[in-house]
């Protein structure tokens, strides 16, 4: 994040002797990133965090390569494919490269143990569903449109408060969600033209410490390798922290979105950086005015990016055949755009209800096994014209 959070109790100065009632110390640990030269926390624990009774490797079945998939334009329905499962264990893999894996779940419990993603950074966005995101720099509740951000190392849980209809997209990301640089100024801080401000993110606050000792199970996350770790201290022993590193969330309602005159390409709703990728949020917004303008994009060629879009929420006005929960993927070099006639009926429009997520990877992406069962077949065809 990009500014300054605390909570709780701390020392002044810190790195200096800081006492429970009983005389012992509570201890310290930095979180850092990029070495000791990147944004970080300082978390102050009732007991060290470094105990560990046992650990070993669970099994994994994350591995669902579809290694002869062709180059085509890709459609599929990723509610067709649901696993029970809390909301790390009812993942289903449906893109992946070396940088960055998006996976979508439906989850139908709440984990009995912690979950912390050691190599990788998380994008949650909540579709349906509510509850209570719990984490070692404390809790804030989630609803329908939020977006999570993890950072890398953050132990948490999502607790939903229902099981009747949930759904998440999760993007995995080897470098930090970031906001930005052309929406802040020197100092930081968002400036009056970003599409959003410090005061829509929704930040952690204060979960009274677990002071108990027990036999606490984590769960981590390395890539495609998951391990449990049993520890006697409880991870939401944390009585203060403080700091530019945790994690938040943004309403995808809250994007104030950009619109122009003629039309304006994808870069106008971006939502968050990676160094290997982008997210933005397309949302209701009215369309450009020139006389003819053409509110559908052109035909266009991602060169060097693959491009998916998750779409949300009403009409998505250059598509035939998507649903809501639907994913498509229009890979590097091949040309894509409107299907026939979308061109032609946005000349005149006023404005689009549209909510979609879009994610541009720099490097290309692969269909799983996933995606294959549940392919809308002729996708790749649907530019023909009659
Ligand atoms: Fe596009």
């Amino acid at each position: 994040m990009a500014f300054y959070h605390k909570l709780g109790k701390f020392p002044n100065p810190k790195h200096t002797a800081f006492y429970k009632e009983d005389g012992t110390l509570f201890r310290e640990e930095l979180v850092s990133t990029k070495g000791f030269s990147g944004i970080y926390c300082n978390k102050y624990h009732v007991h060290a965090p470094t105990q560990t009774l046992n650990l070993k490797e669970l099994e994994n079945e994350e591995n669902v390569d579809w290694k002869e998939a062709p180059l085509q334009h890709f459609h599929f329905f990723t509610d067709k494919v649901k696993s029970e499962g809390d909301f790390f264990t009812s993942r289903n893999c449906f893109l992946q490269n070396s940088h960055c894996r998006m996976y979508t779940a439906h989850p139908t419990s709440n984990p009995n143990y912690f979950y912390k993603n050691a190599y990788a950074h998380e994008y949650i966005f909540i579709h349906h569903g509510s509850g209570t995101m719990l984490s070692d720099y404390g809790k804030f509740a989630f609803v329908a449109g939020d977006q999570i951000v993890v950072p890398q190392g953050t132990i948490f849980q999502l607790m939903f408060e229902s099981f009747d209809n949930n759904k998440i997209l999760i993007v995995e990301s080897d470098t930090p969600y970031e906001i930005p640089k052309h929406y802040r100024n020197e100092y930081g801080q968002c400036e009056e033209h970003a599409p959003y401000c410090e005061r829509d993110f929704n930040l952690p606050e204060f979960m009274e410490p677990v002071w108990e000792k027990g036999n606490h199970r984590i769960v981590i996350k390395a890539k495609e390798r998951i391990f449990e770790y049993n520890q006697p201290q409880h991870p939401y022993g944390v009585i203060g922290w403080d700091g530019y590193l945790y994690p938040f969330s943004f309403n995808i309602k809250s994007y104030h979105p950009k619109v122009g005159r003629i039309h304006l390409p994808p870069p106008v709703h971006l939502l968050f950086t990676t160094q290997h990728f982008i997210i933005c949020n397309f949302n209701p917004r009215p369309f450009d005015w020139y006389p003819g303008a053409i509110a559908a994009p052109y035909f266009h060629s991602n060169v060097d990016s693959a491009e998916v879009l998750y779409y949300v929420e009403g009409d998505f006005m250059s598509r035939t055949g998507v649903l809501e929960g639907s994913i498509t993927i229009h890979p590097l070099g091949i040309p894509h755009g409107p299907q026939p006639g979308k061109t032609e009926k946005s000349i005149g429009a006023t404005h689009t209800d549209e909510y979609a997520i879009m994610v541009d990877t720099f490097e290309p992406l692969h269909p799983t096994k996933n995606a294959k069962a549940c392919l809308d077949e002729k996708y790749w065809q649907s530019w023909l014209e009659k």
